[in-house]
C-alpha cells in the first residue's frame, strides 16, 4: 500500500484541536446572516486573505475576531458537527476537543450555551458514526488565575460531560504556574490534565507545566528539543506531546515542514502525536498534517504506525477501550 494511502486509511486519534479554530470561512459568514451580525471582511474570500500570521498573537487576535458570530446552543453545535464529520472521513475514531467558555462569556454568551452545544454535538456523532468525542475546557492564559477559577466553578453543572481541563492562548509571559490553584482543584474534581507549553516558550515551561500543573501530557512541547534532560525526563515518563505540524508552520515556529522536528521527537523516544489545532486557519485537518509532514520529513510507514498508536496510548479513553483500538 502507497504511504499516502494508508496515512488517509489508518485509524487515528485526534487530541490537539481547538473548537472554534474549526469554524470554516463558510460557515462563519452563514452563522453572521442567521445572528443578524457583520463581519469586517466583504465574503470568504477576503477573510481568507486574512489568515497570515507572524506569530501565536497575530493568529490569536484574527482567531478571536471569528468567535464573535458564535451566539446561541445550535451555533456551537453546528460548528462541532462540522469538524466531527471532517475528522470521520479522516478516520479518526476518537476526539479529545479544546473549547473554552472565557472567550464567549466575555461577550455575553453563558457557559451553559458554549457547553451543551459542544456536548450535543458528541452524543450525536457517537451515536451516528461511532466516533467517540470527549470535551477539555481550556483555560486562557492571558487572563489571571482567579478568572480561570471563575470558568470552572461555571463549568461545575457540566463536569460529566468534560473529560479534562487544558491551558491556551498567549504563552509567552504567561507561565503554567500561574494556574497551579485551578489546576490543583481540577485535578481534586477528577478531571485530567493537559496544557500548553513549548510551542513559543521556553523548556522552563513545560519543566513548569509538569512539575507545577502535574499535567498529564503537553501540548505541542516542540521547544523541549532545546532541553537534553528534558527530553530524557519525557521520554522516561512517556510523557504524550500533541504536536501540531501545520500550526507550527503557520505560525513560524519553524521555517519549513521539512525543519520541523517531529522525526527527531519520534527518533528521540518521545509519544509524539499529530493533530490540526485549528484546521480552518493553518491549512488543513489531521490527515492534511499527517500527509504533509510525511513528505517533508521522509517519513515512513513504521512512523505511521507508531504516531496513531501513541495517538490512542495518550488518549483519556479507558484501558479497555484503547486495547480494543491498538
Ligand atoms: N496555542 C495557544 N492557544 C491556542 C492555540 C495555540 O496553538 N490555538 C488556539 N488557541
Ligand atoms: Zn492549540
Amino acid at each position: 500500500e502507497r504511504l499516502p494511502d494508508l496515512l488517509k486509511r489508518m485509524p487515528k486519534a485526534e487530541l490537539h484541536m481547538h473548537i472554534e479554530g474549526s469554524l470554516e470561512p463558510e460557515l462563519m459568514f452563514a452563522l453572521t446572516a442567521r445572528n443578524g451580525l457583520s463581519l469586517p471582511y466583504a465574503d470568504v474570500a477576503a477573510l481568507k486573505r486574512a489568515y497570515v500570521f507572524g506569530n501565536l498573537q497575530a493568529f490569536l487576535d484574527v482567531y478571536h475576531a471569528g468567535t464573535l458570530v458564535l451566539r446561541t446552543e445550535q451555533d456551537f453545535y453546528d460548528m462541532a458537527w462540522a469538524y466531527l464529520q471532517r475528522a470521520a472521513a479522516d478516520r479518526v475514531l476518537h476526539t479529545e476537543i479544546f473549547f473554552d467558555t472565557q472567550t464567549h462569556t466575555g461577550h455575553g454568551v453563558s457557559a451553559d450555551t458554549v457547553i451543551n452545544g459542544l456536548h450535543r454535538a458528541c452524543v450525536d456523532v457517537q451515536q451516528q458514526l461511532g466516533v467517540s468525542a470527549s470535551l477539555i475546557l481550556c483555560f486562557l492564559r492571558h487572563l489571571s488565575e482567579e478568572e480561570a477559577s471563575e470558568a470552572l466553578e461555571q463549568a461545575m453543572p457540566h463536569l460529566d460531560k468534560l473529560v479534562g481541563v487544558g491551558l491556551a492562548s498567549s504563552e509567552l509571559g504567561h507561565p503554567p504556574e500561574k494556574f497551579t490553584r485551578v489546576f490543583a482543584k481540577a485535578r481534586s474534581l477528577g478531571l485530567h490534565l493537559v496544557a500548553h507549553a513549548g510551542e513559543e516558550g521556553p523548556p522552563a515551561y513545560i519543566w513548569a507545566a509538569l512539575d507545577a500543573l502535574k499535567v498529564e501530557r503537553i501540548d505541542h512541547g516542540v521547544q523541549a528539543m532545546k532541553d537534553p534532560a528534558l527530553v530524557a525526563r519525557l521520554a522516561r515518563d512517556k510523557v504524550p506531546l500533541t504536536v501540531c505540524p501545520l500550526s507550527n508552520l503557520k505560525l513560524r515556529v519553524f521555517p519549513s515542514l521539512a525543519q520541523h522536528n517531529l522525526g527527531a521527537m519520534l527518533q528521540a523516544g518521545l509519544v509524539a502525536t499529530v493533530n490540526s489545532d485549528d484546521p480552518a486557519y493553518f491549512g488543513g485537518y489531521i490527515n492534511e498534517n499527517f500527509a504533509q509532514t510525511f513528505a517533508a520529513l521522509g517519513l515512513t510507514a513504521q512512523n505511521a504506525f507508531q504516531l496513531a498508536s501513541n495517538s490512542f496510548e495518550a488518549s483519556f479513553i479507558d484501558a479497555s477501550a484503547k486495547r480494543a483500538y491498538q
